[in-house]
């Protein structure tokens, strides 16, 4: 089968991986939030049976780390439940699931995880994601479940572009040196999610690869950035500190510094226009 002529359908269209989704899937029916909520179970379910698609993808998600802990219900209503009811959708339309989770799912005790580690996840945001991977897996057969990290990309709020425009503003710009992980070019994920459509189904790893701590990945975007602790940095949601993920299962991507070139290059051409 080629990518080009299986019907796709994008939940999260909107979004910052979404829209580049409705780039690397340009033939896709891309609905938005204004479209529907996921939370309707009833209208997700006949709308993946009415448009008959051979693939589903969801990237819709609350995302926002530190709210979900005061918004519990909102995080797992949206990031908990709704993905099972899209897997009810796609196993009553016989359609692959192609859904988006976390690296948050882990509590960082390991220095480094592979996609059959435990989850344990320390914060309201990791725990809604953890439920909706599990209500998929209960509900169909024929999914594929990409976990990635430290997305930043063109259409959505993100570190990178926090970090420019802070240091515009600041002398310098605190950011913690005692988290790890993988930063990952939500366009890089798009175009990798097409070869994982024809993937066996289960769990992925997908990041650029590289490993750093925030402030290393903020020293590669600004030259005002100065290292500290996540305990002079309090945030509401507790954070791992390794959250790497391994990917044991496909090509790797490009390193995450030569992704972010491209990114800031083209940052700067948007920038311009
Ligand atoms: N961002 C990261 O660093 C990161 C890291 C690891 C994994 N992920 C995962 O990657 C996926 C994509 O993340 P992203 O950064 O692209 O997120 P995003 O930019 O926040 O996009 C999420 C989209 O979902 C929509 N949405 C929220 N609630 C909805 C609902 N009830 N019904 C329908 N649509 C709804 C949002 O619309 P509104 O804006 O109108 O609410 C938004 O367009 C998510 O599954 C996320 O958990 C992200």
């Amino acid at each position: 089968m080629v990518v080009g002529e299986i019907k796709t359908l994008i939940f999260g269209a909107g979004g910052m991986l979404g829209t580049e989704l409705c780039a690397a899937f340009p033939d896709a029916v891309k609905l938005r939030h204004n479209d529907l909520d996921i939370r309707d179970r009833v209208k997700v379910i006949r709308l993946i049976g009415s448009n008959e698609p051979d693939v589903v993808i969801n990237a819709a998600a609350y995302t926002a780390v530190d709210d979900c802990e005061d918004n519990r219900e909102q995080a797992f209503d949206i990031n908990g439940a709704a993905p099972g009811y899209i897997a009810e959708g796609c196993a009553r339309a016989g359609a692959e699931l192609i859904h988006y989770s976390t690296d948050y799912i882990f509590d960082g005790s390991k220095k480094e995880y592979v996609e059959s580690d435990t989850p344990n996840p320390i914060n309201a945001y990791g725990n809604s994601k953890l439920m909706g991977e599990k209500n998929i897996i209960k509900n169909m057969d024929n999914y594929r479940i990409i976990r990635t990290s430290w997305l930043y990309g063109a259409h959505g709020k993100n570190f990178v572009d926090m970090m420019l425009m802070l240091s515009g503003k600041m002398d310098t710009v605190k950011v913690v040196n005692d988290q790890f992980g993988k930063p990952t070019y939500a366009h890089d994920l798009a175009r990798k999610t097409r070869e994982v459509v024809m993937m066996p189904a289960g769990i992925y790893h997908i990041t650029n690869e590289g490993v750093c701590s925030w402030f290393e990945f903020a020293s590669a975007i600004i030259n005002n950035a100065v290292p500290c602790t996540s305990g002079e940095f309090p945030r509401k949601a507790k954070r791992p500190k390794y959250s790497v993920l391994v990917n044991t299962k496909t090509t790797p991507m490009r390193h995450w510094r030569d992704a972010l070139a491209e990114y800031l290059i083209k940052r700067k051409t948007m920038v311009k226009l």
